[in-house]
């Protein structure tokens, strides 16, 4: 079995979906740990509902990023993580954690990269009028939303969506999108190993 940490900062609707698609058999790994920086998270709870543990720091608590990292990695070191699921965090990852598992972090946006990068890609998009969006899932690299594409998906922005219902349509492909875009990386991987 392939060891998972997600890393998220908010509501963690993608971590639920994560967790149900592993608790389902439609995802095989184990997801051992979430990691996060927020005390407030509601994925949280999400996580204690589920028994998985939870890795909280506070980034304000440690001189540096790098000091904060070496701590993270402490921590998936200890569960054996193989693999590192961004969803929804809300950091850069720094060189200690990208050097320690080059290739072996991923990350999911919601939009169609390289296009509405960064903070709140839904309201870009829809400020932007674009009439088709999606979501991205790739790897990460030291840029803010660049690395390698894995996977992306569409969605059509009719006329008369507010951005709110974009956001429902966006949220929608990725429950469906990351799972199974994260079952065909860890059967990649196993088969090189
Ligand atoms: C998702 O839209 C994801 O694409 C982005 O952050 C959001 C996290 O949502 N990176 P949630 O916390 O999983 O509900």
């Amino acid at each position: 079995m392939m060891n998972l940490a997600v890393f998220a900062s908010g509501s963690g609707s993608n971590f639920e979906s994560l967790v149900n698609a592993v608790e389902k058999g439609q995802l095989k790994a184990d997801i051992k740990l979430l990691v996060c920086d927020k005390k407030d998270a509601y994925v949280i709870e999400r996580a204690k509902n589920h028994g998985i543990p939870v890795f909280l720091f506070q980034p304000k608590n440690y001189p540096t990023k790098a000091a904060f990292e070496e701590e993270i990695l402490c921590e998936l070191q200890n569960w054996n993580v193989d693999l590192v699921v961004l969803a929804g965090y809300m950091r850069l990852i720094g060189p200690t954690l990208l050097a320690a598992f080059e290739h072996r972090i991923i990350n999911i946006h919601p939009s169609l990269l390289p296009a509405f990068p960064g903070l709140d890609a839904i309201g870009q998009a829809f400020e932007a009028g674009v009439k088709v969006s999606g979501v991205t899932i790739h790897y990460v690299d030291a840029g803010m939303d660049t690395g390698p594409i894995i996977a992306q998906e569409s969605v059509k922005v009719e006329e008369s969506d507010t951005k709110e219902d974009l956001q429902r349509k966006i949220q929608q492909i990725e429950h469906d999108l990351y799972p199974t875009t994260l079952q065909r990386v860890i059967e990649q991987m196993t088969r090189r190993v």
